[in-house]
């Protein structure tokens, strides 16, 4: 990961291989910012050379410094019109910059945020949370998964500095929490995208285990795994079967932070840790089955989100739960019609073995009752069918409780990992009855996302408790603003900016 640092300098003497300027596409305030430009870089940027800049979001242009300057280059950034920018804007438009610096392989770069000061934009956002939004685009928009490259230059990266500079003493502890806050969640999602983009081949309960525990350990959690043999003393029905194709052994994860007071009740979170999914013996069709190596997407973002959580030291109590398992099918494998039992004693019978991710964690949301939870969130690559829903913008959600809801809904919309809550009315409840078990793990063609939603409220205690299904939103098929394809990391900032607001 490229470093983040803050300083507190004049535009002259900053050193790095381009300043990076924010420039509003809007009349009043593009026309400000350029005669401010050509005030501040004299004859090396002219009226003229500045006609194409039009600040519009993802635009980017590039010019040299006069010899009096320590940086020798100017990047400009679109941030789009004035009285429509947010934090999302800024953050595409910090990361607009640093993939352009990437691109011509600079390799530090300094971020001017004057464009923010009081009034030169109607925004209400701190200056702690601007920063930290340009340094999440900078941070996330460079993220490459090179691990398994032996070419030099598809293993390198250029770009190894971003500053963030404050042009006035009075801003530099903010700019600071700021870039401090986004070092840490972009540690979080870089280790998520990396889980998920590991093949199958090297990342199975084992080595998911292994990496969770060095990780959080070192940012200060505890770290406890169950092993098959623990798994099957506490009758995890679900994880048993599910993994009973496999070679590899099953693991339950176990991290727990303790920022707040001893007597405080946690908040639990449950990721799904399918390291790959084949669909079993309902074996799924081949054609990009290579993507299921991210269904591990919500444990990933379960274990990032407690690293992250750890590092900002959080004033509260988090556990989070994986269990992990992997889907093949073998002559040892559960077979449609199976009927399983879960910790709790309920019977399931087990129409299609594609539908693992529920049996998994229907176990640990039973498992997660003992700590007596202020609330459950979990996060997993459920159902298609919330792809065909949603697609790739929006990421599925249902509970049980209103408040959790309406928090979720708001840290969505402030990190731009936006939720979109779907019902669990009643009446879908039938489609998953069973002739020969107390619950079906298939509810049929319709509402697919809904029922495997329902499936897992049958397993839910009496705590609050919300699901959220990432399949669309963890797994991206083409590039974004700050998102590559391949597993995007999502829920982490979700998560993060959720238990920042409790
Ligand atoms: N991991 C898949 C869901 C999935 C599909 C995630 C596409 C991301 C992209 C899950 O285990 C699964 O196979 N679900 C089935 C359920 C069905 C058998 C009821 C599905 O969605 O087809
Ligand atoms: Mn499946
Ligand atoms: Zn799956």
């Amino acid at each position: 990961m490229i470093s983040i640092k803050t300083e507190l300098k004049d535009v002259l003497s900053i050193k790095s291989d381009a300043l990076v300027i924010f420039i509003p596409s809007d009349e009043k305030n593009s026309k400000a910012a350029k005669r401010k430009l050509e005030t501040l870089f004299g004859k090396s940027i002219s009226s003229t050379s500045l006609i194409d800049v039009t600040g519009k979001t993802g635009e980017t242009t590039v010019f040299y410094t006069p010899e009096s300057f320590a940086s020798k280059r100017i990047i400009l950034t679109g941030i789009g019109e004035s009285n429509k920018v947010t934090l999302e804007y800024i953050r595409r438009a910090g990361a607009t910059a640093a993939k352009k610096a990437q691109e011509i392989k600079l390799s530090s770069i300094a971020y001017i945020l004057d464009i923010f000061d009081n009034g030169n934009l109607p925004l209400t956002d701190s200056y702690e949370d601007i920063s930290c939004a340009i340094a999440e685009g900078a941070v996330l928009g460079t993220y490459k998964f090179a691990t398994y490259f032996t070419d030099d230059e598809q293993k390198s990266t250029h770009l190894k500095a971003v500053s963030l500079i404050a042009h006035a003493k009075k801003y530099l502890k903010e700019i600071e929490k700021g870039t401090n806050r986004a070092a840490a969640i972009c540690e979080g999602v870089y280790l998520a995208r990396d889980l998920g983009n590991t093949p199958g081949l090297d990342l199975y309960p084992g080595t998911l285990a292994a990496i969770a525990r060095d990780k959080c350990r070192k940012a200060g959690c505890n770290v406890t795994v169950l092993d098959e043999k623990k798994i099957t003393s506490l009758k995890m029905g679900g994880v048993l079967s599910v993994s009973k194709g496999s070679e590899r052994l099953p693991r339950f994860i176990i991290i727990e932070w303790n920022g707040g007071r001893r007597s405080e009740k946690p908040y639990v979170l449950v990721g799904k840790g399918i390291t790959f999914d084949t669909g079993g013996i309902s074996l799924k069709p081949s054609a990009n089955m290579a993507e299921m190596k991210m269904d591990m997407s919500g444990a990933a973002a379960v274990i990032g989100a407690m690293m992250t959580v750890a590092a900002l030291k959080l004033p509260v109590n988090v556990i989070g739960l994986v269990p992990a398992c992997e889907n093949m099918p073998s002559g040892k494998a559960i077979r449609p019609g199976d009927v399983i039992r879960i910790m709790d004693g309920k019977t399931v019978e087990v129409d299609n073995t594609d539908a693992e991710g529920r049996l998994i964690l229907a176990d640990a949301l039973v498992y997660a009752k003992r700590y007596k939870p202020k609330a459950v969130v979990d996060l997993a690559t459920l159902t298609g069918a919330c792809v065909v829903a949603l697609g790739h913008y929006a990421t599925g959600m249902m509970g049980n409780d209103d408040n959790i809801l309406d928090a979720l809904k708001a840290a969505g919309d402030r990190s731009y990992e936006r939720v979109c809550e779907l019902p669990l009315y009643d009446e879908y409840e039938k489609l998953i009855k069973s002739n020969v078990a107390d619950v079906k793990n298939v509810g049929g063609r319709w509402a697919g996302a809904i029922t495997a939603g329902w499936f897992l409220k049958k397993f839910v205690d009496e705590y609050p408790w919300v699901h959220l299904d990432i399949a669309g939103t963890a797994i991206l098929e083409e590039n974004g603003d700050y998102t590559q394809k391949g597993a995007s990391g999502v829920g982490v900032r979700l998560l993060v900016e959720w238990l920042r607001s409790v």
